[in-house]
This record gives C-alpha cells, sequence and structure tokens, in this order.
C-alpha cells in the first residue's frame, strides 16, 4: 500500500518505518527541513531502540522517503496518517491546531476524485473527526474529493515502540465508513493481535480510556505506598500480592515518584477535561491527578524532613532524568521536576542519565547542575544519592564500592529499585517509596 505519515514525532516516525518494513511505500512528511534532511541521512530526531537500524534498512531498500514536499506526499498516499503533536493547552484540553492545519493541507493538495482514507494516529478528544473531516472540506475548497477519516490510536511505549507496533496487544480502527474499516483491517491482519473495529467515538474514547486507566493504577499502588508508610507494609510485596491476581495484572504497580512524560498527564487532563465539557464530573481522575501531584510532593517532604528546607550546603548525586527508562525523552519528567525543587531550595546537583543528558541540559541549563558522563561519578563527594528514573543498570550498579566514594551514605529511591535490607547492611541511610525497614520513620504507625 502507499501511506504517507504527517509528523516524524515518536509516533509518525516509528509508524512510519514499521510500515515501511512491513513492505508499504511510506512518506513521511514534516515541516521541519532540518529533521527531515537528517532522517533521510540516517540521523534520528529522537532515541528510539532500533529505529536508527530500521529507518536506514528500509530507506536503503527504496520504501521510505522524509520529505517536506505536501504535495507529492498527500498524492501519494492511498492511506494518510496524521501522527502530529497534541500538546495541552494551558486550559488541559488537546491543542488541535496542528492536526486541523494537516487536515487542511491533505483536502489543499487532495487529486481529484482519487479515493483516500485520512487516519489519525495523533490522540485526540472524541469528536475530533467529524471537525478533521470538515478541515479537509475546507482546504480542498471547491474540488471534488472523496475520502473517508478514520481513527487508529497507537499504543506505543517510548523505548519499546517498534517491538510494541510488531506486538501488540490489539489493534483498534474506528470508522463510518466500511470500505475505510476493511482497508486498515488489511493493514494490520497479518499481526496476531485481535482487531477492535468499531466506531470513531468509541476508537477516539480507547486511547484515552486505556491512557487513563493504568494512570489510575499507578496512582492506586502510589496512594497504597502512602498506606504501607504509615502501616509498616512494604509496597512491593503488597503490589505483588495483588498483580497476581490476573483480573489485576502486575504491570504498571511499581509505585515511585509519579507518572510523567509526554502521554499520561496529558491524556488524563483531557479526559477529565472532556468529562467536565460533557456536564460530568469525573471525580475519580481528579483523584488520580492530585495523587499524583502529591507523590512527588510526599517523596521531598523526606528530604525536607531530613535536611530542613536550605539545602545550600549539599551536593547530590542524581542518577535518571529521562521520564522512565529506556528514553531520552524528559517532557514532564518526574525526575526534572524533583531536581528542579531541590536545586531550588540550594542544592548543587550532579546528574548522570544513560541517555537523556542533553534533553536534561535543555531543560536544567548550567545553573547548579553539573553532568556526569558516567553513573559512578556521581557518588564521589555526594552528601545523597537520588534514583529518580528506573533504569535497571541502576540497581545493578556496584554499591558496596560506591557508597564508601559518598560524603554521607543516604539514598533517596523514587522508584524501589533497591533493597533497603541490602542498603541498610552496607550502612546506607536508605530512603524508598512505601518501603518497609525505610530510614524516614515518621509515619510509621500514623505518627506524623
Ligand atoms: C504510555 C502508554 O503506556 C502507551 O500505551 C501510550 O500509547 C503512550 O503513553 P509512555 O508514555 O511511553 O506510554 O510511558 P509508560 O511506559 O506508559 O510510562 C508512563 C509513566 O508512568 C512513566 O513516567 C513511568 O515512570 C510511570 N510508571 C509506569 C510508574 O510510575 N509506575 C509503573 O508501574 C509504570
Amino acid at each position: 500500500m502507499k501511506i504517507t505519515i504527517i509528523g516524524t514525532g515518536y509516533v509518525g516516525l516509528v509508524s512510519g518505518a514499521v510500515f515501511a518494513d512491513w513492505g508499504h511505500n511510506v512518506m513521511c512528511l514534516d515541516i521541519d527541513k532540518d529533521k527531515v534532511d537528517k532522517i533521510n541521512k540516517g540521523i534520528m530526531p529522537i532515541y528510539e531502540e532500533g529505529l536508527e537500524e530500521l529507518v536506514k534498512k528500509v530507506s536503503s531498500e527504496g520504501r521510505f522517503k522524509a520529505t517536506t514536499d505536501y504535495k507529492s506526499s498527500i498524492e501519494h498516499g492511498e492511506l494518510i496518517f496524521i501522527c502530529v503533536g497534541t500538546p495541552s493547552n494551558q486550559a488541559g484540553a488537546a491543542n488541535l491546531n496542528y492536526v486541523f492545519s494537516a487536515a487542511e493541507s491533505i483536502g489543499k493538495y487532495m487529486p481529484n476524485d482519487e479515493y483516500k482514507v485520512v487516519i489519525t494516529k495523533s490522540t485526540v478528544p472524541v469528536g475530533t473527526h467529524n471537525k478533521v473531516r470538515e478541515h479537509v472540506r475546507i482546504g480542498a475548497g471547491n474540488k471534488k474529493i472523496n475520502f473517508d477519516v478514520a481513527s487508529n490510536p497507537e499504543f506505543l511505549r517510548e523505548g519499546t515502540s517498534i517491538y510494541d507496533a510488531n506486538n501488540t496487544d490489539r489493534v483498534v480502527i474506528g470508522s463510518d465508513s466500511e470500505k475505510a474499516l476493511d482497508i486498515l483491517e488489511d493493514l494490520y491482519k497479518h499481526l496476531d493481535a485481535p482487531i477492535v473495529k468499531t466506531d470513531l467515538a468509541s476508537a477516539e474514547l480507547i486511547k484515552y480510556a486505556a491512557n487513563s486507566f493504568l494512570a489510575t493504577k499507578i496512582s492506586f499502588i502510589n496512594e497504597i505506598s502512602q498506606i504501607c508508610e504509615r502501616t509498616g507494609a512494604d509496597v512491593k510485596s503488597v503490589a505483588l500480592g495483588m498483580g497476581l491476581d490476573k483480573r489485576i495484572g502486575s504491570r504498571f504497580l511499581n509505585a515511585g515518584i509519579g507518572y510523567g512524560g509526554s502521554c499520561f498527564p496529558k491524556d488524563v487532563e483531557a479526559l477529565y477535561r472532556t468529562s467536565s465539557e460533557y456536564f460530568y464530573d469525573f471525580r475519580l481522575l481528579r483523584g488520580v491527578m492530585d495523587a499524583n501531584e502529591r507523590q512527588k510532593d510526599y517523596f521531598v517532604d523526606k528530604v525536607f524532613r531530613k535536611y530542613g528546607t536550605n539545602l545550600s550546603e549539599l551536593t547530590f548525586g542524581v542518577l535518571g532524568a529521562a521520564f522512565k527508562n529506556g528514553t531520552d525523552d524528559t517532557r514532564k519528567s518526574v525526575a526534572i521536576s524533583v531536581i528542579r525543587t531541590l536545586r531550588g531550595a540550594g542544592a548543587r546537583i550532579k546528574l548522570f542519565d544513560p541517555a537523556a543528558l542533553e534533553n536534561a541540559k535543555k531543560e536544567l541549563g548550567q545553573d547548579n547542575v553539573k553532568y556526569s558522563d558516567n553513573a559512578e561519578d556521581v557518588f564521589k563527594k555526594a552528601d545523597a544519592l537520588f534514583i529518580l528514573t528506573e533504569w535497571p543498570e541502576f540497581a545493578n550498579l556496584e554499591y558496596p564500592e560506591l557508597v564508601k566514594d559518598m560524603n554521607k551514605k543516604v539514598i533517596f529511591d523514587g522508584r524501589n529499585l533497591l533493597d533497603p535490607i541490602e542498603m541498610k547492611d552496607l550502612g546506607v541511610e536508605y530512603y524508598g517509596v512505601g518501603r518497609k525497614d525505610d530510614a524516614d520513620d515518621t509515619h510509621e504507625n500514623g505518627v506524623k
């Protein structure tokens, strides 16, 4: 099939490369010439495991090309995927300007009477597709165009997105046109995954409902971690015991400093907002968002309880800046937010992240933050070590040796990567999230 992808962010670029790998002929369109030139030279604008190799492979096989040229790329695609960003605006609603402007350009360059399917992969609120249809028509003016719209939300996780695209749990396609549904089904039917064919509104809502449910799971276990701290229970054991119930499942039950990234905060907020627009007060979601904010504050409060609120005499080693492991992405990263708070209280920071240092530099600058190119370095002369991103390699460092380099053996583990007992045995004052044997016993037995 001939496929056009508009937008070469995480979703667009990965989807384009994967479709090409499946044998389709893909053109990826972006307005950023620099980005397009780099992609065509095999230089990726983002870090994503396996992406560079895949793009190089499909480009050399002649099935993948990036371009800035709207006309040729819209003419090219039988399927045109809109994969542009939908950032939250100040009120928390998804900003759809990029989506609508892409839709108008599609209309403008759509050849007369040649059937195409315009598909939204960007996460858009319920009801957006009717507006996409309208904007395509606006762009087309008086031309006679022949198209259907469809929704095909993506469920890719950053860091594992190529794997996810090939091993998805399910494919969701929504349209009011049987023809469009059949064409999209053809695209995905080789995958070993059920295909949910539904109407447009349901497809749009599935994405928000799924992400909000996962965020709810995280906030739920984070709330449980608070009860653990107050009762002397251990959240890891509780999560293990809960997760083995197949109805619950063990994934997304890691307590920590809260969820971040470009999806969960935005999508939960946007669904809450949509509910309000339809005069429904989705209180559970309000609680999910509040719990997420509080969780970060509880963690930082442990630091302030130990040192007071003036941290100006202290140097902290920090492991992790990305919003999660496996990515260089620092958008809405809770790690960055915690670092900002610590620095704001006067602390000097020495930071390492295996992939996200460049983006961290852009967010944090040089003021009281030094950047290390290895994990071991941040231990040296540190008054405390912070683990803020769940990179698995942070769990496997040579702690017995490394803690000897510290000024004080204190660890704040915001992702529960380490074992509190092992740390205690190394003479480390260990602070986790909802762990038994945490050095901070302020909450135990309900005593504040
Ligand atoms: C998410 C969805 O998983 C994906 O299906 C969707 O398409 C896009 O949004 P992503 O944003 O890449 O993917 O990250 P994800 O792995 O879901 O993690 C989101 C955040 O939750 C991260 O900050 C992570 O640290 C946090 N998290 C995740 C937890 O705090 N605990 C957990 O148990 C799991």
